[in-house]
């Protein structure tokens, strides 16, 4: 797929409505997509050709929501298609990631060899038993009103785009107070070095790991597995006991990561976000409270 550059709006929220059903959804001009956050009703043919109807008028490529299983039968007649599964999401009840392609080029995988490649890798090799321990002098905490100009300012400079605003300090302090846990490593001369979330869904009893960014200079030194470490404990305290992640494919190291803390690979979600100047494809990975 060609490299799309796009300016960054922000997100709007939409109400779909039809005499057998009703939805909440996000429409993202930077993601090219529509991502259903909620929907009720049993007409589910008419929820998604309303999905697919207004996902062309706005000239998208994708539209994907997490599904209740029992609804997967009735969506996939009605055109949509199965891409993951993502454990214990619901209350502990597993959601079915179902997407709807709107263009043959939002399909294409130029890299799929590539990924698959790297997913057979780490799921094959044996997690690494390193003990998770911070280089000497650096140090980790729950990013707080002291971090968030330097955390804006780490994701800058790892990311060339991203799905969300965490480029902008504001953002981070507002998702922050609501429902994102954020931690931060500084080394010993207080530089911010590495950094990642929990997106909390505290009703669902579900967070998303993500946000995940490393400076060049610091990364294999175990960084991000501590940050994850660090945040399941937080999960832990917060009890949110299920845990997922949406990784980038072609990374390695990330899938690496989730592999050697317990997460079991559940699927692929294609050209699911615009990230550091592209389409990617995207690894679902989960893993239930111990
Ligand atoms: C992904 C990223 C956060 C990893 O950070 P990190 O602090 O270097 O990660 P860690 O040192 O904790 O662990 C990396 C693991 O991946 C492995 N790894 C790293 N690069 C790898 C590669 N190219 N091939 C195979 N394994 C690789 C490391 O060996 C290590 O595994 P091990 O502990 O089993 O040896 C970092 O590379 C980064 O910031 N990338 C750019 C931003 C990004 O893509 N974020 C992810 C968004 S989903």
């Amino acid at each position: 797929m060609a490299s799309v550059s796009l300016a960054t709006s922000p997100d709007r929220t939409l109400e779909l409505k039809g005499s057998g059903f009703r939805a909440m959804a996000v429409l993202s001009d930077h993601n090219q997509r529509i991502q259903v956050l909620r929907y009720e009703g049993a007409d589910m043919v008419s929820l998604v050709a309303e999905l697919r109807r207004c996902g062309l008028e706005q000239g998208f490529g994708k539209v994907f929501m997490k599904a209740d299983p029992l609804h997967r039968p009735a969506l996939e007649a009605a055109g949509m298609e199965a891409e993951a599964s993502i454990t214990g999401f619901f209350s502990g009840e597993d959601a079915v990631v179902m997407s709807i392609f709107l263009s043959e080029q939002r399909r294409e995988r130029p890299h799929r060899d590539q990924e698959e490649a790297i997913l057979e890798s780490v799921r094959s090799r044996k997690p690494s038993s390193k003990p998770a321990s911070l280089p000497e002098g650096y140090t980790t905490n729950v990013a707080g009103e002291r971090d968030f100009e330097d955390l804006a300012e780490l994701y800058a400079q790892v990311f060339a785009s991203y799905p969300y605003p965490i480029t902008e300090a504001e953002y981070l302090r507002q998702t922050a107070a609501s429902h994102v846990v954020y931690r931060v490593i500084r080394d010993g001369s207080s530089q911010m070095v590495a950094a990642a979330s929990a997106e909390t869904n505290r009703p669902l009893g579900n967070a998303e790991m993500t946000d995940f960014a490393t400076l060049p200079s610091q990364r294999g030194l175990g960084l991000a597995r501590l940050l994850l470490e660090a945040l399941q404990g937080d999960m832990k305290r917060q009890q949110v006991p299920n845990l997922y992640t949406i990784a980038r494919a072609r990374s390695a190291g990330m899938n690496r990561v989730f592999a050697n803390c317990g997460y079991e690979w559940t699927g692929t979600l294609v050209n699911n976000c615009h990230i550091s100047g592209d389409f990617e494809d995207m690894h679902v990975w989960c893993r239930q409270a111990q």
